[in-house]
C-alpha cells in the first residue's frame, strides 16, 4: 500500500459493511485531496468491493465507488498497515444484538468493537481519531478510550461519536445530502480539536448548518432514539391499522389527516406487515437494555413494546391470510412478493417476510417466494429454519411464482409489482384467488374488478363472497 504520497490526510475505516462501504466511498468521491481506505477481516467482501458487482445493492453506490476506485479510494484486507497510516480511522464492524450470557437477546454484542481497538492499538505508532461509525450503547466511547488510552507505547487516542443515519436503498441520497451530520466529542481541548478535523472532512459538500456538534454522550444516544422513534412511528400506525379494519375506517386517510398536522409530518406512517432492517429491533432492544441498567424500568417497557407491537403485526398478517382462505392453507400455494426488508435494497435483515414464511410454513403452505434483488440473501435466512425449506422454494419471474396460486401476498414495495400484468396473473391462479397487500401499493379496486379477493392493511377489504 502506498504512504499519504500527494494526499493531505489518510482516513480508514475498519468494516466494509452496509455501513462503511458506502460511507467511505462518498467521502473519497468528494474529497480526492484524501487517502480513503476500507479494510475488512472478510476478504470476499473486499474483493467485491474491487470488483464490478459490488457486494451490496444500493442504487447510485456503483458511480460513486467507480468515480474513486484506484484514485483515492482503496479496498483492502491489510488491516494493520493500514491503521499505522491513518491519521483518522471510522469504526463501523457490525454491533449485533448479543445471542450468549448476560443481556442476551437486547444488549449489543461489542466483541468485534473491543477486538478493534485492540488491533488499532497493536498497529499504531502515532497518535490517532478514532471515530464511531457502528451504533453502540451509550457511554460505549468512554470505555473504548479507556481500552485504547491503556497502550504503553505513549500514544494518545480521541473518540469521536459520529453515527450514520443513513437509510438503505436511499444511502447515496442521504450521504450526499444529510439532514445533519452529527459528531459528539468530549469537550476538552484534544476533543474539540479532533472535532474540528472531522467537522472539516465533512465540510467538503455538506453545508455548515448541517453539521451538528455535541458531546459525545448526547451523540451515541441520539443515534438509538431516532431509530426508536422512528420504529415508534410504524408501530403506532400498524397498531391503528387493526383497529381501522375493524371500524371501517381508512388507514391510509388517517395518516394523510394526520400527518397533515405539521407537528406530526407525513413521513413513517405507512402501515406494514411490520418493520424490517438491521438497526430498528437491535437498537430499540438495546435502549431497553441500557434503560434497565439504569432500573428505569417503566422506560423500557415503554420503548418494549414497540417491539412487540411490530411482532403481533406480522403474526396478525398470518393469522388473517389463514382465517380467510378457510383455515386452511396446508398445501395450498402462496405467492410472497418480495422478500427484501424494504424496496430497492436486497438486504433482508430482520425481513418480516422471514417469519411470514416461517408461519407459512409451520402451516405447511407451499411458499413461492420472488424478489428483484435477494433471493440469495433470502436463500441464506432460511437455511437454517430446518423443516420449513422443505416447503419453500424460490422463483425469479413474479409470474411464474403466481403461476397456481391460491394467495400473492405483497411483502416489500417493489415498485415494478404495482404495474404488473394482474389480469395474467389471476388467470393463472388459482380460484378463488386471494391478495394480501402487506404494503398497500396495489390498487385495490382494480384487482378487485379483475377478480380477486383483496385484503389490504387498515382498510375495507375487496371480497366477492
Ligand atoms: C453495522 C451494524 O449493523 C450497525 O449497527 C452499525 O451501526 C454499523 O455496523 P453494517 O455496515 O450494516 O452495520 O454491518 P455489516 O454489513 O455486517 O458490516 C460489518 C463489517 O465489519 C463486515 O463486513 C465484517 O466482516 C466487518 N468486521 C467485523 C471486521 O472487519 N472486523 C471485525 O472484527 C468484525
Ligand atoms: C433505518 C433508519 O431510517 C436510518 O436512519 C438508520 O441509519 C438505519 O435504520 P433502514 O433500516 O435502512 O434505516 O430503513 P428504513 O427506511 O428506516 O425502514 C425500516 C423499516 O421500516 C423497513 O422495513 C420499512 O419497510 C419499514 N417502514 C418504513 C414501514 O413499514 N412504514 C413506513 O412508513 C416506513
Amino acid at each position: 500500500m502506498a504512504g499519504t504520497g500527494n494526499f493531505s490526510m489518510n482516513i480508514i475505516c475498519i468494516g466494509a459493511g452496509y455501513v462503511g462501504g458506502p460511507t467511505m466511498a462518498m467521502i473519497a468521491a468528494k474529497c480526492p485531496q484524501y487517502k480513503v481506505t476500507v479494510v475488512d477481516i472478510n476478504a470476499d467482501r473486499i474483493a467485491a468491493w474491487n470488483s464490478d458487482k459490488l457486494p451490496i445493492y444500493e442504487p447510485g453506490l456503483d458511480e460513486v465507488v467507480k468515480s474513486a476506485l484506484g484514485r483515492n479510494l482503496f479496498f483492502s484486507t491489510k488491516i494493520a498497515e493500514a491503521i499505522d497510516e491513518a491519521k483518522v480511522i471510522f469504526v463501523s464492524v457490525n454491533t449485533p444484538t448479543k445471542t450468549f450470557g448476560e443481556g442476551a437477546g437486547k444488549a449489543a454484542d461489542l466483541q468485534y468493537w473491543e477486538k478493534t481497538a485492540r488491533d488499532i492499538i497493536k498497529a499504531s505508532n502515532s497518535d490517532k481519531i478514532i471515530v464511531e461509525k457502528s451504533t453502540l450503547p451509550v457511554r460505549t466511547a468512554h470505555a473504548m478510550e479507556r481500552i485504547l488510552n491503556a497502550n504503553d507505547k505513549g500514544i494518545h487516542f480521541e473518540v469521536l461519536s459520529n453515527p450514520e443515519f443513513l437509510a438503505e436503498g436511499t444511502a447515496v441520497e442521504d450521504l450526499k445530502k444529510p439532514d445533519r451530520v452529527l459528531i459528539g466529542s468530549q469537550l476538552t481541548e484534544k476533543g474539540l480539536a479532533a472535532r474540528q478535523v472531522l467537522v472539516d472532512i465533512y465540510a467538503n459538500w455538506v453545508p455548515k448548518e448541517n453539521i451538528l456538534t455535541s458531546n459525545v454522550w448526547s451523540a451515541e444516544l441520539s443515534k438509538l432514539v431516532a431509530n426508536a422513534f422512528l420504529a415508534q412511528r410504524i408501530s403506532s400506525i400498524n397498531s391503528i391499522s387493526q383497529l381501522c379494519e375493524c371500524t371501517e375506517a381508512n388507514v391510509s386517510e388517517v395518516a394523510k389527516a394526520i400527518g397533515m398536522d405539521s407537528r406530526i409530518g407525513p413521513r413513517f406512517l405507512n402501515a406494514s406487515v411490520g418493520f424490517g432492517g438491521s438497526c430498528f429491533k437491535k437498537d430499540i432492544l438495546n435502549l431497553v437494555y441500557i434503560c434497565e441498567g439504569y432500573g428505569l424500568h417503566d422506560v423500557a417497557r415503554y420503548w418494549e413494546s414497540v417491539v412487540a407491537m411490530n411482532e403481533f403485526q406480522k403474526k396478525r398478517f398470518v393469522r388473517n391470510m389463514i382465517r380467510v382462505m378457510f383455515n386452511t392453507i396446508a398445501g395450498k400455494r402462496i405467492a410472497l412478493f418480495g422478500f427484501a426488508f424494504k424496496a430497492d435494497t436486497g438486504d433482508t435483515r430482520e425481513s418480516p417476510a422471514i417469519d411470514v414464511t416461517m408461519q407459512l410454513a409451520a402451516e405447511h403452505a407451499n411458499v413461492v417466494i420472488t424478489d428483484p434483488q435477494a433471493l440469495d440473501n433470502a436463500a441464506k435466512d432460511l437455511q437454517g429454519c430446518g423443516d420449513c425449506t422443505k416447503y419453500v422454494t424460490f422463483e425469479n419471474n413474479p409470474y411464474e411464482a403466481a403461476k397456481g396460486a391460491h394467495a400473492l401476498a405483497i411483502m416489500t414495495e417493489w415498485n415494478e409489482y404495482k404495474t404488473l400484468d394482474y389480469e395474467r396473473i389471476y388467470k393463472s391462479m388459482e380460484k378463488p384467488a386471494f391478495i394480501f397487500d402487506g404494503r398497500n401499493i396495489l390498487d385495490h379496486q382494480r384487482l378487485y374488478e379483475i377478480g380477486f379477493n383483496v385484503y389490504p392493511l387498515g382498510k375495507e377489504c375487496w371480497k366477492h363472497f
